[in-house]
């Protein structure tokens, strides 16, 4: 059987790839610091695949056609579509794993939910940022895109099941083999808003803090009634939800959290103890 050896979370944002050169220097040290000990931290674990969940920023899907959940079952995937991302993220292919993409659509689909699949997916800079900042090598992937961009979004209490019905999934895989999850996205931001490039710092801290108590109740109520009210980018936090339900809710390490005004986003760097859940 499978095996969860590693849970993990981080931010990304655009201007991290398209403005890296023109960023302040300790900015950048911030960032390379933070992203290669999570690097490091998954490396160590040595999965055999990495489950990754990412917003999708519409280059996979449109307002015609927008799933709440899309899960990646392909062989392979393509590369970022952004020239900004390609200048550090050049893979044009990137394995997938479709043996363990199917076991999840399969018993997702068992278990009463209904996601979309694609046999091919464009991995965005919410996908590749962190796999080029992390210094990661080229694992087979399954990518899951959740919508974070566009209400109506799925509740945190789905986000919540998901993630637990993710656990499950990898732990009745057949296959002997060490999977890894990593989540891509938030905190908050705001993005094409009136206060654009506004941080709330308050939300970050308060979602950290649920986060780490493992109180799902009490996650759940705080972020149905605060997403609403911070920037929109903050929405992408449903995708450490699904992480954090994954890893059985029995809280994380924070390995880093600061607000970056230069690319927008309250920029946070988690490891949950997966060892505990299991
Ligand atoms: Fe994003």
């Amino acid at each position: 059987m499978a095996s969860l050896v590693g849970c993990y979370a981080s931010s990304h944002g655009p201007l991290i790839a398209r403005d890296w050169k023109i960023l302040p220097a300790l900015r950048r040290e911030q960032f390379t610091t933070s992203f290669r000990e999570l690097g490091r931290r998954l490396k160590a674990a040595r999965p055999d695949v990495l489950i990754e969940i990412a917003p999708d920023h519409w280059n996979n899907f449109f307002l015609d056609n927008l799933p709440s959940i899309c899960i990646g079952i392909g062989d392979t995937h393509g590369g970022p579509p952004e020239p900004f991302v390609k200048t550090y993220f050049p893979h044009q292919t990137v394995p997938g794993h479709a043996g363990l993409g199917k076991h999840i659509l399969a018993s997702a689909l068992a278990a009463d939910f209904e996601p979309s699949l694609s046999h091919h997916m464009r991995l965005d800079h919410g996908f590749c940022i962190p796999l080029w900042q992390m210094e990661l090598p080229q694992l087979p992937l399954v990518p899951i895109t959740v919508n974070d961009l566009e209400p109506p979004m799925m509740t945190i209490r789905r986000c919540l099941a998901w993630g637990r019905l993710l656990g499950e999934a990898i732990a009745s895989y057949p296959e002997k083999i060490r999977v890894a999850i990593l989540a891509s996205g938030g905190l908050s931001h705001s993005i094409g808003e009136r206060d654009m490039g506004a941080i709330d710092e308050k939300f970050d801290h308060e979602c950290l803090r649920l986060m780490q108590a493992g109180d799902d109740a009490a996650l759940a109520a705080f972020l149905e009634r605060e997403l609403p009210r911070t920037g929109n980018g903050g929405h992408e936090v449903r995708n450490w939800v699904i992480a954090h339900a994954a890893a059985g809710s029995r809280g994380f390490e924070l390995i880093a959290y600061e607000p970056v005004p230069e690319v927008y986003v309250g920029c946070g760097y988690a490891a949950w103890n997966v060892a505990a859940a299991a």
